[in-house]
């Protein structure tokens, strides 16, 4: 794994990486006149090409705004995004982005929706279906082509929500909180899954998770919030090689650094 690294504002990028992600003195309002809520204030983070880093903080502290404004979705009040030096002005092909709940077509089959998400799909029927088979069997789901999203379990609509977020074959993959909602084991699979992807496909990471074990077993760098308003409290480098293992002691030193901030 290259030394990448992502700062707050006080500190500086290291390594010979630049930032690929920029979140530039980034403030958000929402609501007008006396009704304003700030949810993020003053916020750096510059993330190079290739890491996986992920946020957490305090339920509130505005990390799915965060990803919003990376995604495009909705616009900074205040400050600039950058996605490999262009600015973000809405959504874009070089932005991937899942949700806490697959969001799936439930009128289209699995394939569908997958095919869904080509960005130049109908030019070639026969390209986008061989396209379409070799996202599914990345997410190991060729077998479930034609059934439809209700006839899935909870984590197998999540592989369908990550194939159809790779099917624009994006730099950078946004997830807020994908795994939120499955059990312990399909937990486990699908932070494997993530791993492998992430390794195979050379993207850069930005994930949202509520479960410190995920964010240390996953991530080149954990960035923690403040609460809300939301900005940069502390980057925490995590340098121990992959795969990893939760029951080292090495482990188990960040576990208690992230408890120590957290509790
Ligand atoms: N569209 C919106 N309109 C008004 N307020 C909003 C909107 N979206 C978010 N907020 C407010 O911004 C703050 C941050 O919300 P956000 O969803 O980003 O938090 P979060 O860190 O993702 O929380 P959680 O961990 O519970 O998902 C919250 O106080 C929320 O009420
Ligand atoms: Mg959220």
């Amino acid at each position: 794994m290259r030394n990448t690294s992502c700062v707050g504002k006080t500190a500086h990028v290291i390594g010979k990486e630049p930032g690929f992600v920029e979140v530039i003195n980034v403030g958000k309002r929402f609501g007008m006149g006396t009704r304003v809520l700030e949810a993020l204030t003053d916020l750096d983070l510059i993330i190079p090409a290739g890491d996986f880093v992920t946020i957490i903080g305090q339920s509130g502290c505005g990390k799915t705004t965060l990803l919003r404004l990376i995604a495009g979705l909705d616009h900074p009040s205040e400050g600039q995004i950058k996605v490999g030096g262009k600015l973000v002005q809405g959504t874009g092909w070089d932005r991937g982005m899942i949700f806490q709940e697959p969001r799936l077509f439930p009128w289209a089959t699995v394939a569908h929706n997958v095919d869904l998400g080509l960005p130049d799909r109908g030019q070639d029927q026969q390209a986008d279906q061989d396209r379409v088979m070799a996202l599914l069997r990345l997410v190991g789901l060729e077998d479930f082509a034609i059934a439809y999203p209700g006839e899935l379990s909870g984590g197998m609509a999540q592989r369908v929500a990550l194939a159809r977020a790779l099917a624009g074959s994006p730099k950078v993959l946004l997830l807020d909180e994908p795994l939120g909602a499955l059990d312990a084991v399909t937990r486990m699979r699908m932070q494997n899954e993530l791993l492998r992807i992430w390794q195979t496909r050379a993207l850069t990471m930005v994930a949202v998770t509520h479960d410190l074990d995920e964010a240390i077993l996953l991530s080149t760098q954990i960035v923690v919030l403040s609460e809300r308003p939301g900005t940069v409290r502390r980057v925490i480098p995590v340098d121990l090689p992959y795969p990893r293992d939760r029951t080292t002691l090495e482990f188990n030193v960040f576990r208690q650094e992230l408890v120590g901030m957290l509790a």
